[in-house]
């Protein structure tokens, strides 16, 4: 099977990226894609630089463009259709640091810009912070997010203003926090995302519910922050 990959090295910039293409031996290999750029590195080329860590699908690093999608590398299941080539890229529209790296710089500085721990105005409880089953129910389908960028580089909007609107990913989470019944600062949270380009980019295109190879709906949370949003 033939596994093509963008490569660039950031030690040789006057050499341009290139698309490089592997020949790998499908039935010596595991089934996923994650499987075959670690038998590439260890077996043809140890220069091909990619991110992962868990090979489970909850690390979120070894998120990647694989034949025209976003998703995590480890949990792409092979096309074991051997006429075909695997088309591998680093997510869109990133800067790359290495081959299939992105540099996720301005994702985490944005995601840090959101405040993504719990805020309270009154002394801590003596013991835990309680929820009722409702309240936590609100969290589910936001608590699951693996921060892995997929929603986000896969969104136009994000793309053009990336260093102004947030995000799919990070406002998901900014909603996760806007929600929790134990935080006391969701009128605040709301209040900072007051301008025309942190939420208001999203246009609803639900590129980003698409592409979450966990099968989360941020768009949908977005929606809510903005409905939310409308009545403050
Ligand atoms: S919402 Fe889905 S695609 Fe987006 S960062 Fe979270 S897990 Fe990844
Ligand atoms: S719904 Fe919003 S965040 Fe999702 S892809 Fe569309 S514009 Fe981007
Ligand atoms: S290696 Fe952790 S999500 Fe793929």
């Amino acid at each position: 099977m033939g596994n093509t990959t963008l490569t660039q090295n950031p030690d040789t910039p006057e050499v341009k990226p290139k698309l490089q293409t592997y020949q790998i031996n499908l039935n010596d290999c595991g089934p996923m894609t994650l499987d075959a750029i670690i038998k590439i590195k260890n077996e043809i080329d140890p220069t091909l630089t990619f991110r992962r860590s868990c090979r489970e699908g909850i690390c979120g690093s070894c998120a990647m463009n694989i034949d025209g999608g976003n998703t995590l590398a480890c949990l792409s299941r092979i096309d074991r259709d051997t006429s075909k080539v695997l088309k591998i890229y680093p997510l869109p529209h990133t800067y790359v640091v290495k081959d299939l790296v992105p540099d996720l710089t301005n994702f985490y500085r944005q995601y840090k810009s959101i405040e993504p721990w719990l805020k309270q105005k009154t002394p801590p409880p003596e013991r835990e912070n309680l929820q009722s089953i409702e309240q936590r129910k609100k969290l589910d389908g936001l608590y699951e997010c693996i921060l892995c960028a997929c929603c986000s580089t896969s969104c136009p909007s994000y793309w053009w203003n990336s260093d102004k609107y947030l995000g799919p990913a990070v406002l998901m989470q900014a909603y996760r926090w806007i929600i929790d019944s134990r935080d006391q600062f969701s009128a605040e949270r709301r209040l900072a995302l007051q301008d025309p380009f942190s939420v208001y980019r999203c246009h609803t295109i639900m590129n980003c519910a698409r592409t979450c190879p966990k099968g989360l709906n941020p768009g949908l949370a977005i929606a809510e922050i903005k409905k939310q949003m409308a009545f403050d």
